[in-house]
């Protein structure tokens, strides 16, 4: 053997720890669904990820979001800040939504930046990044954001076939022959294409951020007929009016009509089938880190942006509501360390998976200006669950167009996203943000909006879980103060002030000049 053959076997002998105990850090794999939701039924289609993540490691049943919609939601995670911190507040250039101003503001400083600057690792990105990447404005599919050694991002928003890739900065246009361009059967190649080729000296992080299961709902062939007989689940949430929620919601039609009905279960079957390939990714990308004996050192993750309801208080189909459906993701975690089949009620956000992989890496967290706290000691078994941090806050700004929406004329401007029959999806004044609590002994929401009644909801998650009865009305005035004041403060925090005791936290202060100063000019609107 020459001395030089002998030199790259041996270090990579080495760095693999065979001999003697590796000392290397972990790797990390992030699998990011694009409008996955948990509560109707989101991961029935994913059995085999159930298994070898959810089984293998912890199952979060309060996993939320920072906002529920795609492009905030994704600055969330990136940054691990709140969209008051990123000011990513739609899904338009001109609502930051992969703008210049992004770009220069927040880029560099995401949670792949550092892990690639500071600590060394290798990274990798494929599939969908920001809504309006790739935008001639904002530097084309030429620009690849800083923190990626290996890039392949989907031009704009989601796809199945006849799209383009950035491939390190270079266009890969693909049509929609299934053998070669499935999208998420491509991101499921190129994520172990790039096991293969990486260098096994540094750790590695992976992004693979599948479109599926959003629109247009586009199924792998071999599952077109799959759940033919499935409809979307008659919850108690089901097509059922909200009469004491706010007025996006108070417009809409209850019943709704039969062909909105008809739309939106199949859009329900078209979803899961989709699922079906995301599955055989998860499956593939195990396997694979196994085959290669990496499996042990690796941490997978697996998570949402946004949840996604169909049906529910007769809206039929979408997300950027405050509800559970909107609100709440999937969250599953393997890694070494994290005890299997685990279940944990303890409230975590999308802002702190940013922090927790940063901590896996080794990283001072405390060093950056993330809103979000590391769950590692969580998952390890290492924090008590009375110490936990008791809330997380949601915040989302609703879009609306001043003009009157000729599928709509009869809902006037000031609206948006009026399908499959006009029922009007979003609002200008469907702007709100929300504190949700999960402490030892409460599990609740509260609620403000920025519209002419300044309008309050509050649900008593425990008594009440699909939300049917708001409580604002009724609850003690003195949680309803501290509440409000408690929701202030968050809407103006960052960093550790977003990590400070909530009011149900024994460790609460109250302090009665934040009270009710100025509520409806809580959120200034920039429209
Ligand atoms: C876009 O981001 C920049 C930089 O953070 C910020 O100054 C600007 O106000 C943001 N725009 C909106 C509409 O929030
Ligand atoms: C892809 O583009 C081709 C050519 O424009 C078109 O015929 C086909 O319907 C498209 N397929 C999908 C799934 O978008
Ligand atoms: C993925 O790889 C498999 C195995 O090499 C191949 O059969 C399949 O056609 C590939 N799919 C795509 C979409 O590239
Ligand atoms: C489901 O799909 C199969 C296969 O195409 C078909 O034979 C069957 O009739 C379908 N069932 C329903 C209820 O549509
Ligand atoms: C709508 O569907 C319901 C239940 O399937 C049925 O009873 C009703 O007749 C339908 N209405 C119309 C107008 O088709
Ligand atoms: C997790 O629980 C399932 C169902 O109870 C069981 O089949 C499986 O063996 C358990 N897995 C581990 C790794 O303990
Ligand atoms: C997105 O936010 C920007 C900045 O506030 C605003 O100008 C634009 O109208 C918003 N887009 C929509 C669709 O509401
Ligand atoms: C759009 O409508 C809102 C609410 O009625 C108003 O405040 C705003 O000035 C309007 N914007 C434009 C560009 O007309
Ligand atoms: C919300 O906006 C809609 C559409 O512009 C308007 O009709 C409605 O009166 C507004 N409601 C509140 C409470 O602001
Ligand atoms: C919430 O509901 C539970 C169960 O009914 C009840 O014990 C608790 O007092 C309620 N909390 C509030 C704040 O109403």
């Amino acid at each position: 053997m020459g001395l030089l053959r002998c030199l790259l076997i041996c270090v990579t002998l080495w760095s693999n720890g065979v001999f003697g105990k590796s000392s290397r850090r972990p790797n990390i794999v992030l699998i990011l669904t694009d409008d996955l939701d948990i509560a109707i039924g989101g991961l029935t289609p994913l059995p085999k990820t159930k298994k070898l993540i959810g089984d293998a490691g912890i199952s979060f049943t309060n996993a939320f979001v920072a906002s529920p919609l795609c492009c905030p939601s994704r600055a969330s995670i990136l940054t691990g800040k709140y969209p008051h911190n990123h000011h990513v507040i739609n899904n338009t250039l001109e609502g930051n939504c992969s703008s210049t101003a992004w770009q220069k503001s927040q880029e560099a400083h995401t949670f792949p930046a550092l892990l690639r600057a500071d600590d060394g690792y290798q990274t990798f990105f494929a599939g969908k990044y920001l809504n309006q990447y790739g935008h001639a404005e904002a530097g084309g599919v030429e620009h690849v954001p800083p923190g990626w050694n290996h890039w392949l991002g989907l031009e704009k928003n989601s796809k199945y076939y006849n799209y383009t890739l950035s491939v390190n900065g270079k266009a890969e246009a693909h049509g929609a022959d299934y053998s070669k361009d499935y999208l998420t059967d491509v991101l499921a190649n190129r994520s172990l294409d790039f096991l293969q080729y990486k260098s096994s000296l540094q750790p590695f992080f992976m992004l693979v951020s599948i479109p599926a299961p959003h629109s247009p709902w586009t199924s792998a062939p071999q599952y077109e007929h799959r759940f033919n007989s499935t409809k979307a689940p008659r919850g108690p949430n089901f097509n059922i009016h909200g009469k004491d929620k706010h007025w996006l919601i108070r417009q809409a039609k209850t019943p709704m009509t039969n062909s909105s009905v008809q739309f939106l279960d199949d859009v329900f079957r078209k979803r899961w089938r989709t699922l079906l390939s995301v599955d055989d990714l998860v499956e593939k990308l195990v396997k694979r880190l196994e085959v290669r004996a990496e499996l042990e050192n690796t941490y997978v993750f697996f998570t949402s942006d946004n949840g996604y309801h169909t049906g529910q208080f007769s809206l039929p189909l979408d997300k950027r509501q405050l509800y559970e459906f909107d609100i709440k993701v999937p969250l599953m975690v393997r890694g070494p360390n994290i005890k299997p089949n685990q279940t944990s009620r303890m409230p975590v956000a999308n802002v702190d998976l940013g922090p927790t992989i940063l901590d896996i890496a080794g990283h001072d967290i405390d060093k950056t200006q993330m809103d979000g706290t590391s769950f590692l000691p969580l998952m390890e078994g290492k924090v008590n669950s009375s110490s936990w941090r008791t809330d997380v806050l949601v915040e989302y700004e609703g879009e609306g167009s001043n003009v009157t929406d000729p599928a709509c004329p009869l809902l006037g401007p000031g609206v948006s996203e009026c399908f499959p029959d006009c029922v009007c999806e979003d609002s200008y004044n469907n702007t709100y943000a929300c504190v949700r609590t999960v402490a030892p002994s409460v599990n609740m929401q509260y609620c403000e909006f920025d519209d002419n009644e300044v309008f309050v909801e509050v649900y008593n998650m425990t008594a009440d879980p699909y939300q049917l009865t708001n409580i604002a009305k009724t609850i003690d005035q003195e949680v309803l103060e501290k509440m409000n004041h408690r929701l202030m403060m968050l809407q103006s925090c960052s960093g550790p002030s977003c990590r400070t005791p909530g009011v149900y936290d024994a460790r609460y202060k109250f302090d009665p000049r934040q009270m009710f100063p100025s509520r409806s000019r809580r959120l200034k609107k920039t429209k």
